[in-house]
């Protein structure tokens, strides 16, 4: 493998020399010597001009060489979460490293447009590109967004933002993502096509992908054909990848319900409207939703989640209030949820006198769909390099939510699950536990994917551009 890197630096050499551009026989891409992309590239010693997105190991080896690079920004990312629409430190904390790497990007994106019902002004979101700037177009997406978890686990790397923590791993997606960037500005010139990179605010619950994508993400030229996302999933093993052609998350809304009575003396209670009481049996029939209403073959969630209400013991409140959330994996079992709800919630609450009010969040998320033709042609192919064992890890189908099905909703796409939890360290507490862990060395091979989504997405995009004539 290292007498093909050195023939290939050779090769490139005599290239560059002759000044010509020239076939790549292995991938059929146009190398062309490029500008002065390598003069600003941090000398790392594996970057000698522009590469070619050729044999598989160099690939590989290529991704491993940015390993410092990303940990290092995960580390920094994790220091300092910020809530959704409020990323403000982080954003500027990216655009300073894609400065850095000399990779062109517009800032801004993401805007809240929900802001009497979600705080923060947003317009952390940020597009990078790579490429030509013209089409076929991958896109790669990244979430930057943190939890209002207070972290439980000491480290030198511990949150310093006190009650936030980046507690969904999007600290190592966006490390990853920008370890991405690194790799592929390092190879600009050697593919056909441009790679948008699209980092998110306010996946946890604000729709901030979905913003973007109004905001034009994918239609604004040159438009996005294909795009790519990557959770990190303590459920899966380190060195596997995992996913499913179809439906992979859930589609998903919350809700936030207020029961009105009327308060009073809590020794009087027959005087009062007790709103507690009402509360307490429209949580036990909303069990019933998925047992009675929803067809057993298929899947969903209904949950309450925060209950509020009530100031002292000898008070009855004049009114309480829940939240919670219902997700199933389709828009319509959803649709069946989300009208059991209201219908029970209004017909117990009416029964003991009180009134309710079921409100939906401003954008529910659509299932996440992994398109089948991209996934059985180019994301199972892709992931199974990646994989440690050589195949892809097989998964079921979550009942998490993403942002990413906003996008999926829009162009094919497909989303993998990066397994992370090691036998050597403890990383294996789920997602949004407050003692949430990373296993750092996955990060490359995240990387990796992202790699070699965009550069095989665009050689196939390529390829069936020229079949159309
Ligand atoms: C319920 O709403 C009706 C109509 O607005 C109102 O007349 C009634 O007083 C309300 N009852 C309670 C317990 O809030």
């Amino acid at each position: 493998m290292l007498k093909n890197t050195a023939l290939c630096v050779l090769l490139l050499a005599l290239i560059v020399l002759c000044g010509a551009a020239v076939k790549n026989k292995k991938d059929k891409t146009v190398i062309k010597p490029t500008s002065t992309s390598a003069a600003n590239t941090p000398s790392s010693g594996w970057f000698t001009g522009p590469q070619s997105p050729s044999g598989d190991d160099e690939i590989r080896e290529i991704c491993e060489n940015v390993e410092d690079f990303v940990v290092n920004i995960r580390r920094e990312l994790h220091k300092f979460p910020e809530l959704m629409y409020k990323e403000i430190k982080t954003s500027a904390y990216i655009q300073e490293v894609l400065t850095d790497l000399d990779v062109q990007f517009s800032p801004g994106w993401g805007l809240n447009t929900k802001t009497d019902r979600i705080t923060g002004h947003g317009g952390t979101g940020i597009v990078a590109q790579i490429g030509t700037g013209s089409s076929p177009v991958v896109l790669l997406r990244a979430d930057i967004d943190a939890l209002p978890i207070t972290e439980e686990i000491a480290s030198n790397i511990k949150s310093q933002n006190e009650g936030r923590m980046h507690a969904c791993g999007h600290d190592g997606h966006t490390a990853m993502l920008l370890g991405a960037a690194k790799v592929l500005k390092g190879m600009e010139g050697s593919f056909e096509g441009t790679v948008k990179l699209m980092f998110q605010p306010a996946e946890e619950g604000g729709a901030g992908g979905k913003r973007m994508v109004e905001e034009g993400v994918l239609l604004d030229s040159p438009k996005v054909d294909l795009a790519f996302g990557i959770h990190l999933w303590p459920a899966l093993p380190s060195g596997t990848v995992g996913g499913k052609p179809g439906v992979v998350l859930a589609a998903c809304d919350r809700f936030e319900i207020l029961i009105s009575g009327v308060g009073g003396h809590a020794a009087m209670p027959h005087l009062v409207v007790d709103p507690v009481v009402a509360q307490a049996s429209i949580i036990s029939s909303l069990q019933t939703i998925v047992s009675r209403k929803l067809s057993p073959l298929e899947s969903g969630v209904v949950s309450v989640t925060k209950i509020e209400g009530g100031s002292a013991f000898n008070v009855i409140p004049g009114a309480v209030t829940m939240w919670g959330t219902v997700r199933s994996l389709t828009d319509e079992a959803l649709r069946k949820l989300m009208g059991s709800v209201e219908d029970i919630t209004k017909g117990i609450a009416e029964t003991h006198g009180c009134n309710a009010t079921v409100r939906w969040s401003p954008d529910y998320y659509p299932p996440t769909v992994n398109d089948d033709e991209l996934w059985f042609n180019l994301g199972e192919k892709v992931a199974s390099k990646v994989a440690d064992s050589g195949a892809i890890t097989p998964t079921n189908p979550t009942m998490g939510a993403e942002d990413f099905g906003f996008i999926a909703q829009s162009v094919p796409s497909n989303f993998y699950l990066l397994g992370q939890s090691s036998s050597t360290v403890k990383t294996d507490w789920n997602l949004h536990h407050p003692k949430f862990t990373m296993d750092e060395t996955v990060l490359k091979r995240g990387v990796e994917l992202h790699v070699r989504s965009a550069l095989d997405g665009l050689a196939m995009l390529a390829k069936n551009k020229k079949s159309e004539f």
